[in-house]
């Protein structure tokens, strides 16, 4: 059997001499979505930024495809980097408010190719109108999109990327619920075209419970457990 595509084992992530968690185990198969739930400050952004490296950990390991994230060197890290992607709650923080929302989608794809942003943007154009994005809205400024709009623009920036993994930060929690259950029904799309495997973090069980295979939560600084959903 292929090991998992994510496989968190015993996790902890110290702040000074404090535990934000310990003991955290975690597995997620490929094209599963898994959801992470828990009280605000139960340490489910600090779990999710851990993950992938975007904090170091304190202790524990985390295998992609059987290779231990936390062991690896800068250069083998930046080979999976585009395969592990995240996105949050407030997708204008991701964006940089003076270039357009066309550039932000582009720049991480141009960064790696070596290809200029705008052709990048019409390699794109499928993705672009599987998200549901207007070349007249590329144009404008983050500011000039909507919540929602924006998220588009950041599923668009990350599946540029052709990620195997996306960890969801509470992606939805600022979005009136109709266009939450927009940006979640894109999400499944993404993922039945591509296989892509979530880890989606929110504080409404009532969401993940909609969309998630299970659900694992966050209690008492640790994953309590991962209920089949
Ligand atoms: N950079 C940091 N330094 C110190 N403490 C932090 C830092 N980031 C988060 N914390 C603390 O870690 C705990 C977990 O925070 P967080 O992961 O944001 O929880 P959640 O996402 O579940 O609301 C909180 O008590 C928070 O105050
Ligand atoms: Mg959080």
């Amino acid at each position: 059997m292929p090991p998992p595509l994510l496989n968190v084992v015993g996790l902890r992530k110290d702040y000074g001499h404090t535990p934000v968690f310990d003991d955290v185990d975690l597995t997620i198969d490929a094209g599963e979505t898994v959801g992470l739930s828990g009280k605000s400050g139960s340490g489910k952004s600090t779990l999710g930024r851990c993950i992938l490296r975007l904090e170091e950990p304190t202790a524990g390991e985390v295998y992609y495809n059987g290779a231990d994230l936390l062991k690896m060197g800068k250069k083998d890290l930046n080979l999976v980097r585009p395969d592990l992607q995240m996105i949050f709650q407030h997708p204008e923080t991701s964006f940089n408010p003076r270039m357009a929302v066309g550039f932000g989608i582009a720049e991480p794809l141009s960064y790696r190719t070596g290809t200029r942003p705008e052709e990048v943007l019409n390699g794109l154009a499928d993705l672009l109108r599987r998200v549901g994005l207007r070349r007249d809205q590329l144009d404008r400024f983050p500011h000039q999109l909507s919540g929602g709009e924006l998220q588009r623009a950041m599923l668009a920036r990350v599946f540029s990327l052709q990620p195997k993994l996306v960890i969801a930060d509470e992606p939805t929690s600022m979005l009136d619920v109709s266009v939450q259950a927009q940006v979640l029904g894109l999400m499944k799309t993404l993922q039945e075209e591509t296989g892509v495997s979530y880890l989606l973090i929110s504080h409404d069980l009532e969401v993940l419970g909609a969309v998630c295979d299970r659900v694992a939560y966050m209690r008492n600084g640790t994953v309590e457990k991962a209920d089949a959903g």
